[in-house]
């Protein structure tokens, strides 16, 4: 049998909504490739966010009650080589004293429903996570939108305009690669 993929996702046509206990129902049918990503937002998502831990957004697309993917956002801190460069310095050459951990907004989790991938809803989500990291440090600084992305999704960030935080030595495998984005490069931007 011939699979056709879906069609790419209008933008147009998509919502973003704040997670609410409304929406538990249909947490219940999301089911994507990675069983931790399944697990948090049928069981934990909403409780972490009454508790502060983190913030969670569902994207839909207009009219239709099903969740193409999600993004949840919390604090953290990581680690830059310095040998990235922070606003066209590398960071060695020390434009300024810069702090050994960088504080982030963080992506904690990013999924996209199995039947919904390849749509484009987890680089809109992406998209909307650099806006609103660049909104939100206008209240309290921070330099970097971060996340700790699994190894067979580090060219699916860069992609999506993310380098890594440090290049690893050769031979490693590390379980998980810290990437970012400088919000003063987006912010330069506008
Ligand atoms: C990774 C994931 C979020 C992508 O979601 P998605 O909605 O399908 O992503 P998009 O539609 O925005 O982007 C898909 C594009 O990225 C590409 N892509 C997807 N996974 C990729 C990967 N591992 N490496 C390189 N490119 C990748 C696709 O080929 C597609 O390319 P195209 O636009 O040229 O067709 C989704 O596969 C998923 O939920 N995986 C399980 C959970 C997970 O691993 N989350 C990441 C946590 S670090």
């Amino acid at each position: 049998m011939l699979f056709l993929p879906k069609p790419k996702l209008s933008e147009f046509d998509l919502i973003i909504e704040r997670l609410k206990p409304q929406h538990d129902p249909l947490l219940k049918a999301f089911r994507c490739d990675k069983e931790d990503e399944t697990d948090f937002i049928r069981n934990d998502a909403l409780l972490q966010q009454t508790i502060k831990l983190n913030e969670t957004y569902l994207l839909f697309e207009r009219g239709k009650e099903k969740v193409i993917s999600y993004i949840t956002f919390s604090v953290g801190s990581f680690v830059l080589s310095p040998e990235r460069e922070v606003y066209g310095v590398r960071i060695r050459d020390k434009p300024c004293e810069f702090p050994n951990r960088v504080p982030c907004m963080l992506i904690g989790r990013l999924a996209t429903d199995k039947g919904e991938e390849g749509r484009g809803g987890a680089s809109y989500l992406l998209a909307f996570a650099v806006r609103e990291a660049v909104r939100k440090s206008e209240l309290v600084p921070f330099p970097f939108l971060a996340v700790h992305a699994y190894p067979d999704k580090v060219a699916f960030y860069e992609r999506n305009g993310f380098e890594r935080a440090f290049t690893p030595d050769a031979g490693e495998t590390p379980r998980t690669a810290c990437m970012y984005v400088g919000l003063f490069d987006v912010a330069k931007k506008h």
